[in-house]
């Protein structure tokens, strides 16, 4: 029997989905990521295109899932099928293979986490923050963590304790927004916070419009990446919710409790860096830019161990929610088309992910040449094909769809359909371009 003879549960209450899907979104694009790229792709103009991105696209792309996974109650595979138009399903294909190579490379940063974990707990950062990070990045040690983090990720999703998680993430994301309140507060007192404002937060107009153009694939697949679109998540997500719930206010909760959060992590980690004189202007000290300003601060603060110890275990559970949502896709993928267990399906994957994942946990530019075609390029694909069948093949049901549980508002429903219908695949399709041209320049750049 396929999962999709199992009669649909419905989320107990309207918590359950949004605490769920913000438990997807919330992760380590937030803390991790964002503030990384921001850094190596020019600061302040990087976070404008990425908010007007967040916005335009990410808001409307996060609604084509919603619909479609409301109005099928499927997974992305059956989704298509129980709609009428089953030959779309290789949308769901597309984001099955970006999961699983996100997954593969997530939980090395997962495993880092949870070193930092440990090191919190046993002394501390061993004096040189950026050593550190150098032992934890790459190495056996990466791999072992790399090997423990998938384990739990597994472990969740085969005993399918959902509920577990929901209240795990009940307690991490307002812990998380306290945490990084506290360490924007600190940072401000720092002697050259300043400067890591200015980057952050200034930009320059003189120069936005073709800055804005090179970095759109990097500012979308980060868009794509922290509000967990693409892949199908929230196509999963919502095939479980009611009729009843106003799918336009659950996706504005969601995308606004990310986007403050990746927002709160750059307040922390740009006054930081400034401090540490990593010089921002030529690209700010890239995938480990964050543990690395993180862990000096907390050797240098009052009780910093423990802040430290408490803060990456928050963020370690943000990126088990994460993680959970992206396998948890993966797996239906594999128990819908070829027909197997839930428990072997997990296990199976779950190996395969892991040496999938094991060169980005030896050496640094195959975690970036994973994370660019995934997120920059694959994401990318799966939002710009879902939008085009909602806009082009679908827009009479999927409009009654978002209307369903609202009262109202036929002028943002005429409004979507146009962005979804027009403007998305038109800025997707040339973000895929430059995406495709940029990543071809990387691997030669890198590999060759
Ligand atoms: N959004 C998560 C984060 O920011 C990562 C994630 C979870 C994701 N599910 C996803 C990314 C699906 C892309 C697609 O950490």
């Amino acid at each position: 029997m396929s999962s999709l003879d199992v009669p649909r549960e419905q989320w107990a209450t309207r918590a359950g989905f949004i605490l769920a899907a913000v438990g997807s979104a919330v992760g380590l694009g937030n803390i991790w990521r964002f503030p990384f790229l921001t850094a190596e792709s020019g600061g302040a103009v990087f976070v404008l295109v990425y908010l007007l991105l967040v916005a335009l696209i990410g808001l409307p792309v996060m609604l084509v899932e919603f619909v479609i996974g409301r109005r099928s109650e499927r997974n992305p595979i059956g989704a298509f099928r129980r709609l009428g138009h089953p030959s779309w399903k290789f949308a769901g294909v597309i984001g099955a293979l970006a999961g699983f190579i996100i997954l593969s490379y997530y939980s090395v940063v997962g495993g880092w986490v949870l070193q930092y974990i440990v090191a919190s707990f046993s002394g501390g950062y061993g004096g040189d923050p950026e050593t550190f990070f150098v032992e934890t990045a790459s190495g056996t040690d990466a791999i072992v963590s790399h090997a423990v983090f998938m384990g739990l990720v597994a472990g969740i999703v085969a005993l399918g304790v959902r509920n577990g998680l929901e209240r795990a993430a009940k307690v991490m994301v307002p812990s998380v927004i306290v945490l990084l309140v506290a360490l924007a507060g600190y940072g401000a007192t720092l002697p050259n916070a300043n400067e890591g404002y200015q980057f952050y937060l200034n930009p320059d107009v003189s120069t936005f419009a073709s800055d804005a153009v090179s970095i759109l694939p990097a500012a979308a697949g980060q868009a794509f990446f922290t509000l967990s679109l693409g892949m199908g998540v929230m196509i999963t997500y919502s095939s479980y919710l009611g009729e009843d719930r106003n799918l336009l206010n659950d996706s504005l909760i969601i995308v606004a409790i990310d986007t403050f959060i990746a927002l709160l992590a750059g307040l922390v980690a740009f006054p930081f860096l400034a401090s540490q004189g990593v010089d921002l202007e030529t690209g700010g000290g890239g995938a480990g830019a964050v543990f690395i300003s993180l862990a000096t601060a907390f050797e240098s603060m009052p009780a910093g161990h423990l802040v430290g110890g408490v803060f990456f275990i928050m963020l370690a559970i943000a990126a088990l929610s994460s993680a959970f949502s992206i396998l948890e896709v993966v797996v239906s993928f594999v128990i819908d088309t070829f027909d197997v267990g839930r428990v072997p399906a997990t296990v199976g994957i779950t190996a395969v992910i892991f040496v999938v994942g094991i060169p980005t946990a030896i050496d640094l530019n195959y975690l970036d040449a994973y994370d660019l075609f995934a997120n920059n390029i694959l994401l990318i694909v799966g939002g710009l094909v879902l939008s085009i069948f909602i806009g082009w093949i679908y827009a009479p049901n999927a409009l009654e769809e978002l209307g369903q549980g609202r009262t109202g508002d036929g002028a943002f429903d005429a409004y979507w359909i146009n962005v979804v219908r027009f403007v998305v695949p038109i800025v997707l399709l040339y973000t895929v371009y430059l995406a495709v041209v940029e990543y071809v320049e990387f691997i030669q750049g890198t590999f060759l």
